[in-house]
């Protein structure tokens, strides 16, 4: 295992717990499992600057300062979310990376469905929602380059209790194991990149068309979305990913798919 000395080292333990759980499939590792980080989005473009390959996964137990979206902040006591960034590569036109996120969002619905008789929703862009309360989000932050990439960071909510809750969030997110569907984060993680994996080959090789019929199943639409003028309805997802908004006068508008996702210069480290 190779690392830059500025880095914290892995945890050995910890490392090999997850990366026996790792499949075999496109996104299959390298990991490095970290007891704390600031935030795993940090230490995966870090390594992705210095080469690791597609499919590189950093993990860690606890983050001092875990990344959200829209600038937020993504906290959970330790040990008990699954807190992961995967580097990835995309054989795609940059105007599609948007793309990456949304079907994110339908691995991580899937694989949370494995854990329990839960059913899983998707709030564009990316928020998994079981019985209206979020169990998990991703962030995609694309990094612009040579050889452009994508940090993507999943947060799925395992086992944390109703307490764990700090007031802003009580009410609005839940553990899956507070839903009755306890999982181990070592099951999860595999069942949430072999998903990713399949749903990636399927966005290479099929395109778009087949992930978006995938998402609009699983979508909660119909609900009030702030606009820059004003607010509207969520109605559809768009032929590119965006969501269709309708206007409380009818007209329509079009939010276009997370910016993060697209390519930032490297070095503009957004903290
Ligand atoms: C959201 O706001 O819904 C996105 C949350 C993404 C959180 C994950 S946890 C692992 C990775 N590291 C971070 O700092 N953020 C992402």
């Amino acid at each position: 295992m190779h690392w830059t000395p500025a880095e914290p080292a892995p945890d050995p333990a910890l490392t090999r717990a997850f990366a026996d759980c790792l499949p075999g499939d496109r996104l299959a590792g390298p990991l490095r499992g970290y007891r704390s980080l600031e935030s795993t989005q940090i230490a995966a473009r870090a390594w992705a600057v210095h080469g690791a390959p597609e499919g590189a996964v950093v993990l860690a137990d606890y983050q001092t300062a875990g990344r959200g979206q829209h600038g937020r902040s993504w906290t959970a006591p330790p040990g008990t979310a699954l807190l992961f960034s995967v580097v990835l590569r995309p054989p795609l036109p940059v105007a599609r990376w948007p793309e990456i996120p949304l079907a994110t969002g339908c691995a991580v619905a899937e694989s949370v469905e494995t854990a329990g008789p839960v059913s899983a929703r998707l709030k564009w862009p990316n928020d998994v929602v079981v019985d209206g309360r979020k169990v998990a989000g991703v962030l995609a932050e694309g990094v612009a380059g040579e050889l452009p990439l994508v940090v993507l960071g999943i947060g799925v909510n395992v086992s944390q209790r109703e307490t764990d809750w700090p007031s802003h969030l009580a009410g609005g997110a839940r553990s899956l194991a507070a839903l009755g569907a306890p999982v181990s984060r070592e099951m999860l993680l595999r069942a949430i990149l072999a998903r990713l994996s399949a749903w990636y080959g399927v966005l290479v090789h099929d395109g778009f068309e087949p992930l978006r019929a995938a998402w609009r199943r699983r979508a909660l639409l119909g609900t009030r979305v702030p606009l820059p003028d004003g607010e509207g309805t969520s109605i559809d997802l768009g032929p590119r990913g965006e969501l269709v908004v309708r206007r409380d006068n009818g007209d329509l508008t079009f939010l276009v798919t997370p910016p993060g996702a697209m390519p930032e210069p490297a070095g503009a480290e957004a903290r």
